[in-house]
């Protein structure tokens, strides 16, 4: 991989599919990838992708370009004959742009034919709404946009759970994203809430902390978050204080409800005490740390990361509760195991 040559901070960004460098190619446009708030070239324009660095760039989860050049790699994909579809995705919405749409969301919702419809506005709504706030990494939080996004959602799965169940898992991307997982941890959050019995008032509070549950990484460099092999000792430290970054910054955006902070705070804790940041154990973990805490592994299992491809949802149960028996609650398992027992797509 080239070293970073330079810091740009005035372009606006929006991602491209890796697979679109390949060997041989030489781009004519910049890529970047995200370190703390800045982007940092990693490949200059007039690079040739040599076999070596097209295996490199293919474990980077996201590579970013600056939206002005998407004309240049329109002219790149024709000299190269790659297919253009999806090639690059819409631009990010700002957290400002999206609001309008976000809080118009229930009465998008009320034009909606079907139900299947309404989850997948609510889905992608939520989503862009969740990659916006972790692309600007802005630490004040809209949170009126927040409720709006929770209140549509537990609108939508405050009901019988089995025609939501196969609809969500049809419609979730099978690659992960941050954005993707907060929006997923609050859906899963949701269904597992209703089926033991929590009020629609406390599935609010699990879905809000299951989509804030790791927005403490917008403090964590992309380059840690990202990287495709093993972490260092001192890597993984960085890495676990996602949840204290977390309760910070709910706590600074006015957020006081400790239901939900520390749902955030202690969504890493495990029944045996390994867990972080305070090693709690049992029931000293509160409650809806624990739902989250299962819904967050879960969702990691089930989706694509940079290091391994995704298990089915039933492989990932069946690792919930034979290899992470010590760890999960008992009753909460078995809840999700008769929830979500059918395979994820494609698997
Ligand atoms: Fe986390
Ligand atoms: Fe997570």
């Amino acid at each position: 991989m080239q070293k970073v040559v330079r810091r740009v901070i005035n372009h606006k960004y929006t991602t491209l599919k890796s697979d679109m460098l390949i060997e041989g190619a030489v781009v004519n446009f910049d890529c970047y990838i995200k370190r703390f708030n800045n982007y940092v070239i990693i490949i200059e324009a007039g690079t040739l992708i040599t076999a070596e660095l097209a295996v490199k760039l293919k474990r980077i989860e996201k590579i970013y370009i600056a939206v002005q050049d998407t004309d240049k790699i329109r002219g790149y994909i024709e000299r190269y004959g790659l297919k253009e579809k999806n090639a690059v995705p819409n631009p990010i919405r700002s957290v400002q742009e999206m609001i309008p749409s976000v809080m118009r969301l229930n009465e998008i919702l009320q034009q909606c034919e079907t139900f299947e419809n309404q989850l997948q506005s609510v889905y992608q709504t939520t989503s862009e709404l969740m990659e916006a706030i972790f692309y600007e990494s802005s630490e004040t939080l809209p949170l009126s946009a927040l409720d709006a996004c929770v209140d549509a959602l537990v609108h939508c799965l405050n009901r019988d759970e089995s025609d939501a169940i196969s609809i969500i898992l049809r419609i979730i991307p099978e690659a992960y994203t941050t954005h993707h997982h907060s929006t997923n941890v609050a859906i899963f959050s949701i269904i597992l809430g209703r089926s033991t019995g929590l009020t629609k008032e406390s599935l609010r509070e699990v879905a809000y902390a299951g989509l804030l549950h790791d927005i403490g990484k917008m403090r964590i460099d992309q380059s840690l978050l990202l990287k495709p092999t093993y972490l260092e000792t001192k890597e993984v430290e960085r890495m676990q204080q996602h949840s204290n970054f977390g309760l910070e910054i709910l706590q600074n955006n006015g957020i006081a409800d400790p239901k939900i902070l520390d749902a955030v705070h202690y969504h890493h804790e495990k029944l045996d005490g390994n867990g972080y940041p305070s090693r709690l154990r049992g029931k000293m973990i509160p409650k809806f740390a624990r739902i989250i805490g299962m819904c967050d592994v879960f969702d990691a299992l089930t989706t694509q990361r940079t290091f391994r491809s995704n298990y089915t949802s039933y492989e990932a149960l069946i690792m919930i509760k034979q290899q992470m028996a010590d760890q999960f609650d008992e009753y909460y398992t078995d809840t999700f195991i008769r929830l979500l027992g059918s395979p994820r797509k494609g698997k």
